[in-house]
């Protein structure tokens, strides 16, 4: 199996993601870091042990990690993800604890330590990656590559052109472009077309098990935009399609292409700027001196693919 650690804000989309990397065969997940996002960091831990709990997962270490991005406040999606920042499904308390290590030094322990190089899938705010990869820059001769849920091509959902996790820390995201490993972009263009049909949605709620009724509930939380599809019922997986990318890495079309996070004050702030001229040289012309990154940029997902994928993982009990 690929060994892969997740660095969350769990989060309803996160929390789907935790479900299927802890029920893949093909993954092999060896630590989860928390991060402010979505809810307070607090908030985000208890969250993915709960989920953790839920899903009946074997022990994975899980780390509280930076209450807040390097230079901003927190602002939290409660409006989007409920005020437990998980759906407000009620779930019990877990007994499961965090690491008594911070998110930082976990991924520092558990990249080194993995006998093979390590693939990290940042569903969240960037910050534990970007204080990992300034504090520890060791850590990068040991990880395969870095596919992160953020950023977008073409619109934002948290400002007209910036996606959430970007714009809640744009200069971690800046650090994480530049750390000269290699990256995939899942972003908003994919990010939102991956939606499971209602009629499964309703199969996986109906479920006795508990981590496949969770995805369902929390899918159920999820309904997609208009634009994507016509069924009301339908669930998006959000995150989770980071996971699916890792996995099964021939469902999304990507283009090795030049990524920089605009860092400017104002209404580009945290807006990831995609440079799809088909001259890349003249990209240089007009960026100056300045570090760009070549990041492969998910162009096109595999709609059914991936949902397909995504069911048939959570469903193994
Ligand atoms: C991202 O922001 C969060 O609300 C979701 O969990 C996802 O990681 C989408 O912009
Ligand atoms: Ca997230």
């Amino acid at each position: 199996p690929i060994p892969v650690i997740i660095d969350c804000d769990t989060g309803v989309d996160d929390a789907l993601a935790l479900l299927f990397a802890v029920r893949h065969p093909g993954l092999d997940l060896r630590a989860v870091t928390c991060v402010a996002g979505n809810t307070d960091v607090d908030g985000v831990v208890l969250n993915t042990l709960t989920v953790l709990e839920q899903a009946g997962a074997p022990e994975v270490p899980v780390a509280r990690g930076a209450d807040r991005p390097l230079i901003e406040f927190s602002r939290s999606a409660r409006h989007v993800h409920g005020e437990d920042g998980m759906g407000d499904l009620g779930l019990p308390a877990p007994r499961r604890r965090p690491a008594d290590v911070d998110a930082v030094t976990l991924l520092r322990r558990e990249i080194l330590a993995s006998p093979r190089p390590v693939t990290l899938i940042p569903t969240a705010p960037l910050t534990n990656i970007a204080l990992l990869l300034r504090t520890h820059p060791e850590v990068t001769r040991n990880i395969e590559r870095i596919v992160f849920m953020g950023g977008a091509v073409a619109c934002g959902n948290a400002t007209p052109v910036a996606e959430f996790n970007v714009w809640h820390d744009p200069e971690a995201a800046a650090i994480l472009l530049t750390a000269g490993v290699p990256i995939t972009m899942y972003g908003l263009d994919v990010f939102q077309r991956v939606v499971v049909p209602g009629t499964d949605v309703r199969r996986l709620r109906e479920n006795p098990e508990p981590g496949t009724r969770l995805a369902g509930e929390l899918l159920a939380h999820r309904p997609s935009a208009p634009d994507i599809t016509t069924d009301p019922e339908a669930g998006g997986i959000g995150d989770a399609g980071a996971v699916c990318a890792v996995v099964d890495p021939g469902g999304i079309t990507t283009r090795l292409l030049p990524v920089e996070v605009s860092l400017a004050p104002g209404p580009t702030r945290g807006q990831t700027l995609v440079d799809r001229r088909p001259r890349p040289g003249e990209s240089e012309l007009h960026t100056g001196t300045r570090e760009q990154a070549l990041v492969d940029v998910a162009l096109d997902v595999d709609v059914e693919r991936f949902a397909k994928l995504y069911l048939s993982t959570v469903e193994r009990a």
